[in-house]
C-alpha cells in the first residue's frame, strides 16, 4: 500500500505529505530491510509494542526481530533508534542483542520517544514541545541532533538525556497526562452530587499555570493507542522492582469504574432498562480525527447496550472499517438524523467536528423519545431544552 502511495490509517494530512516526500524522492519505501540499512546514518526501529496478553507487559517481541536483522545489515557506524515505545532497560536489550548477532557492529543505541496524539500528528511533529533524546555517547548525540536540526534551527527544545531517563518521560508523561483526565472525571462525578458544572470548575482550575487547562475535559474515560497501555505497563514495572506506582495503578482501576459510570448514566436515561429501546450512538473511535478503536470507551459501552437487549444504530465519520468486527450486533449508519429516526436516546461519544453542530431541534422531532446524552459536554441542558429534548444527562454538570 505504501509503496501504491496509500496510507493504511487515518490521519488527516499524512497523504498528502507523504505523497509530496515521494515525489520529491526524500521517500521510499522497501520491503528490503538490508538495502534500506546500509548506508544509512541513522536507523529509526518504530514497530508496535502490543500489551501481551494476560500479564500487561508490552510485547518487545517485534522489537528486538528487528534490532537483530538490523544488526546483520549495518555497514559502518549507524544509531539504532527506538521509536516504539518500550519498557524502561530495552533500549540496553536492544543493544545487546545487535551485539550478540553482529559483534563487529559499529553503532550506539538512542531512544527517542514519540509525543505525537493521533489526529494531530504532524502538527505536534512539526511543532513539538520537545524532541527528546536518550543516548550513551556524543557520537551519537550528534547524528541525533543532524536529524532534528531543522526542527532545532525552529528553536524547538531538543532535550538530550541518559538512556533511562529518556524511556522514563515517555512512560511518566503519558501516565501524568492519563492521571489529569481521570482526575476530572472523579471530579465530574462528584460535581453531579453537589450541583456544580465541571466545566466551570476546569475553566476556573486550569488558569492556575501550575496547573494548566490542558487534558481537564472530562468525558467517558481515555482510550487509545497509548495511555491504556502505558499505565498497564508502568504499574507493572513498578511492580516488578517493588516501587508499586501507586497512583498509576488507581488512574487505571478509575478510569474503568468511568467508563462503566457510563453505562448507568445511560440506564437511567433509559427508566432502568435498554430492553427494547433503540439507542442511536454518536462516534465509536477513541477521539475524534482517527479510525483508532484501541481502548475506546465505546468498546464498553456499546456491548453493555447491546447485551441489554437495545438495539443499537452507530454513526462514525471513519469507525466502521475497525469497528464492524468489534461492535457486533450494531446497525451502521451515514448519519445523525437517520440514525435519530424513531429513537429512544441519542448518545453522543466521540466529539467528531459534525456532531457539534447539530441541528438538535431536527433531532428531538424525529426521535420516539427525544433524550440525549451528551458525554463529551458539547452541548448544554439548556440547548437541549429549547431544541424540545425531553431529557439531557452530560458529564459532571
Ligand atoms: C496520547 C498522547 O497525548 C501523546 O503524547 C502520546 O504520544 C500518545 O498518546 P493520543 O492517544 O493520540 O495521544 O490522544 P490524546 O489526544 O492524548 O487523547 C487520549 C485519550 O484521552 C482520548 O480517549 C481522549 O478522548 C481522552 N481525553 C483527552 C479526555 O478524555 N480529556 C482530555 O481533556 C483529553
Amino acid at each position: 500500500m505504501l509503496e501504491a502511495g496509500k496510507v493504511p490509517i487515518y490521519e488527516p494530512g499524512l497523504d498528502q505529505l507523504m505523497a509530496k516526500n515521494v515525489a520529491a524522492g526524500r521517500l521510499t519505501f522497501s520491503g528490503d530491510l538490508k538495502s534500506a540499512v546500509q548506508g544509512a546514518d541513522a536507523v529509526f526501529i518504530a514497530v508496535g509494542t502490543p500489551t501481551r496478553r494476560g500479564d500487561g507487559h508490552a510485547d518487545l517481541t517485534f522489537v528486538f526481530a528487528a534490532a537483530e536483522e538490523i544488526a546483520g545489515a549495518i555497514d559502518g557506524y549507524t544509531v539504532v533508534v527506538t521509536k516504539s515505545t518500550v519498557p524502561l532497560g530495552t533500549n540496553r536489550r536492544v543493544k545487546q542483542v545487535i551485539l550478540k548477532a553482529n559483534p563487529d557492529a559499529e553503532f550506539d543505541v538512542a531512544s527517542n520517544p514519540e509525543f505525537l496524539r493521533e489526529g494531530a500528528a504532524i502538527d505536534d511533529f512539526m511543532r513539538p514541545d520537545r524532541v527528546i533524546v536518550g543516548v550513551q555517547s556524543e557520537r551519537a548525540a550528534e547524528v541525533m541532533q543532524d536529524v532534528y536540526r531543522p526542527l532545532f534551527l525552529r528553536d524547538f527544545p531538543i532535550v538530550t538525556t541518559d538512556l533511562e531517563s529518556a524511556e522514563m518521560i515517555k512512560y511518566a508523561a503519558n501516565a501524568f497526562l492519563a492521571t489529569k483526565i481521570t482526575f476530572i472525571n472523579e471530579i465530574a462525578a462528584l460535581c453531579e452530587k453537589v450541583g456544580a458544572d465541571v466545566k466551570q470548575v476546569s475553566k476556573g482550575m486550569g488558569l492556575d499555570g501550575r496547573i494548566g487547562n490542558k487534558f481537564l475535559h472530562a468525558g467517558p474515560g481515555y482510550g487509545g493507542s497509548c495511555f491504556p497501555k502505558d499505565t498497564s505497563a508502568l504499574a507493572r514495572i513498578g511492580q516488578e522492582l517493588a516501587v508499586p506506582m501507586q497512583i498509576t495503578e488507581t488512574v487505571i482501576k478509575v478510569n474503568d469504574e468511568i467508563k462503566r459510570r457510563m453505562i448507568e448514566k445511560l440506564r437511567d436515561l433509559c427508566e432502568g432498562s435498554f430492553n427494547g429501546k433503540t439507542i442511536a450512538i454518536l462516534g465509536v473511535t477513541f477521539k475524534p480525527n482517527t479510525d483508532d478503536m484501541r481502548d475506546a470507551p465505546s468498546l464498553t459501552i456499546v456491548p453493555a447496550l447491546v447485551g441489554g437487549g437495545a438495539k443499537v444504530r452507530v454513526v462514525d465519520p471513519q469507525g466502521m472499517r475497525e469497528g464492524e468486527a468489534l461492535l457486533p450486533g450494531v446497525n451502521w449508519m451515514q448519519d445523525a438524523y437517520k440514525a435519530a429516526q424513531n429513537a429512544d436516546l441519542l448518545v453522543i461519544l466521540t466529539e467528531w467536528n459534525e456532531f457539534r453542530a447539530l441541528d438538535l431541534k431536527k433531532i428531538a422531532k424525529k426521535m420516539a423519545r427525544p433524550r440525549l446524552a451528551d458525554l463529551r459536554n458539547i452541548y448544554s441542558a439548556k440547548d437541549a431544552k429549547r431544541a424540545g429534548f425531553e431529557a439531557y444527562d452530560a458529564v459532571g454538570r
